[in-house]
């Protein structure tokens, strides 16, 4: 393993994820927001269907999940292959072992420097990162430099985003300013193409997720809506491909 580097922007990661109770917090906000748990559920749907259409089966594969908190998603990808995960906080890993049951590799790493060689990985994915990049310091375009850098030729890129034009990030953002704390740093399409300039993929392509959540400013689904909002959901995505409270950028390198 690298020897790992600290600084400011490690130590302000590590005020907000390095802490005994993070990986608590974190698996709170997602369990207890039937919302949010939906669209988790949606989005490794849809990040599974995109490695299957991709997958040629040849050889070892190898998948690494960055920022991968309690293993939430590295669970899904176990049965695909070699599953790696890298995360700066330590009780983070240490939930994310428990959870995978000690089958995926775990290293404490910082994404804006991953501790692997070119072209290592069929396929990178990253969820819930990009926008708590928010520090001053951050340089989400360095860690797409990275994820890019350690995928294979052929392999692919797939991570996610909350985008700014849905109302409960909207809410969000505005809550942010009263409470004085720094806003996550939502995205556009046009902010993504940004992130993703530098390099020369085979396609890069965007699917919007879940168009009809971006109208309710709720996470709590205090009138049981989950159902209905799904059947929705399957409809408008095919209608508006690049819409809805989060994004899915897919990557082939
Ligand atoms: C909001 S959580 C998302 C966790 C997981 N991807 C999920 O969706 O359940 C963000 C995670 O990214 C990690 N993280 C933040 N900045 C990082 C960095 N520069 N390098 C590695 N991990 C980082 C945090 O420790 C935290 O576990």
């Amino acid at each position: 393993m690298m020897a790992f580097q600290t600084n400011q922007r490690i130590e302000r990661l590590l005020k907000r994820y390095g802490r005994e109770d993070s990986p608590e917090k974190w698996d709170f906000f997602v369990g207890h927001r039937p919302l949010v748990r939906y669209r988790m559920n949606r989005q490794i749907k849809k990040i599974l269907e995109l490695i299957q259409k991709n997958r040629k089966n040849v050889g070892e594969f190898t998948l690494l999940d960055i920022g991968c908190g309690t293993g939430r998603y590295l669970n899904h990808f176990l049965s695909l292959g070699k599953t790696v995960g890298v995360d700066i906080s330590e009780p983070m890993l240490e939930k994310a072992r428990k959870n995978t049951k000690d089958q995926a590799i775990l290293i404490k790493a910082d994404a804006e420097n991953l501790p692997f060689k070119d072209n290592t990985f069929d396929v990178v994915t990253c969820s819930y990162l990009f926008e708590n990049l928010n520090g001053p310091k951050d340089n989400p375009k360095k860690v797409f430099k990275e994820m890019y850098r350690v995928t294979k030729k052929g392999g692919q890129i797939i991570f996610t985003v909350e985008t700014w034009y849905s109302i409960p990030n909207l809410i969000s953002y505005i809550l942010s300013f009263l409470k004085r704390k720094t806003p996550l740093n939502f995205y556009s399409v046009k902010k993504i193409r940004k992130l993703t300039t530098g390099v020369n993929p085979q396609s890069v392509k965007i699917y919007g997720l879940s168009p009809i959540t971006v109208f309710f400013p709720w996470a709590r689904d205090p009138f049981s809506m989950v159902k209905l909002i799904e059947k929705i959901d399957d409809k408008l995505e095919k209608f508006m491909p690049s819409f809805g409270a989060q994004l899915i950028v897919e990557i082939k390198k």
